[in-house]
């Protein structure tokens, strides 16, 4: 059992920068402690629904907005695409294990023989390149219709992302990048996310960054499309003031393999919509 003072031995250390060595395992279990104590009331689990797990009235509009998933035509659309045969008459599903069905939850993942960490949006577009297709643009509309239909695919499946000792140092540069301060505003990830978590910014509230990764891509409204988690991060990081980084860029899957496997546990829940 875990002793008070260990626990909040706990909630310290997820607060401060990331210099002191801790094992992903470690980072986990502090970052889940931090998100318990700070949100006593809510589930760990219910975090996949980001901000509206935080506000009882806009869980209730938003609920209503899933009647009509604004993201379905997008899971219509990446199923077509995904069968659509390759020139050379292979397919994407010749690329994934399972033929590429329920399989999203998978990834990112470190790949210890090119050691880098994969996205499947690098797997997709690795794949066509395999059979002499043209790569995707990453901020286009095919390729997050293509992830819709996989994360459709993927409903269900819970996260267990690893991180082989290989993967450590991928792992420790996205846990950096989430802590580091930048931009005109001079904020970290952390600063909105966890200490400021359930706190408003304007007209919204700020989610908690347990589950943030677990339900993309997402339909927003204000973007009028379903955009990626990449999409996501270049908002984030120029609503401090800071310069987005193109998507798919190291910096980027790194931050986005450490983001994952703080989901660990958690359930696959897109493609999901937002405001
Ligand atoms: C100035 C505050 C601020 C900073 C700094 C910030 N964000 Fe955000 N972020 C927001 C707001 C506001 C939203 C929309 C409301 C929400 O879902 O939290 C948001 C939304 C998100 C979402 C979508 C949540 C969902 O449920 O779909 C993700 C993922 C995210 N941010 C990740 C990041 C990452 C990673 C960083 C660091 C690179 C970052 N944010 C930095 C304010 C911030």
């Amino acid at each position: 059992m875990r002793t008070p003072c260990k626990r909040s031995l706990l909630l310290v250390a997820v607060l401060l920068p990331p210099f002191a060595l801790a094992s992903p395992e470690e980072d986990l279990a502090a970052f889940r402690a931090f998100y318990e104590s700070r949100f006593p009331d809510i589930e760990l689990a219910d975090h996949a629904d980001g901000a509206y797990a935080l506000d009882e009235a806009k869980r209730a509009q938003w609920l209503e907005m899933e009647d009509f998933p604004p993201y379905e035509f997008a899971v219509d659309e990446g199923e077509a695409l995904f069968e659509m045969p390759f020139a050379d008459g292979e397919s994407y599903a010749s690329c994934f294990q399972n033929e590429g069905q329920g399989i999203k939850h998978l990834y990112p993942l470190f790949d210890e023989v090119a050691g880098e960490v994969v996205t499947l949006e690098l797997a997709l577009n690795r794949c066509r390149e395999a059979h002499g297709e043209a790569p995707l643009d990453y901020e286009g509309e095919e390729i997050a219709a293509l992830m819709a239909y996989m994360a459709y695919t993927s409903r269900g499946q819970t996260y267990d992302i690893k991180v082989p000792e290989a993967g450590l140092g991928a792992y420790e540069a996205g846990k950096q990048f989430f802590y580091e301060r930048r931009g005109q505003l001079n904020f970290a990830c952390s600063s909105c996310h966890l200490q400021s978590g359930g706190g408003m910014l304007r007209a919204e509230i700020l989610s908690a960054s347990v589950g943030h990764a677990t339900h993309w891509p997402t339909y927003r409204f204000k973007w009028e499309r379903v955009g990626t988690l990449h999409d996501r991060f270049i908002e984030c990081n120029e609503q401090v003031g800071a310069q987005g980084l193109a998507p798919q860029s190291a910096s980027y899957r790194n931050l986005e393999y450490f983001l994952t496997y703080m989901n660990n546990g958690m359930v696959l829940n897109g493609p999901a919509s937002r405001k």
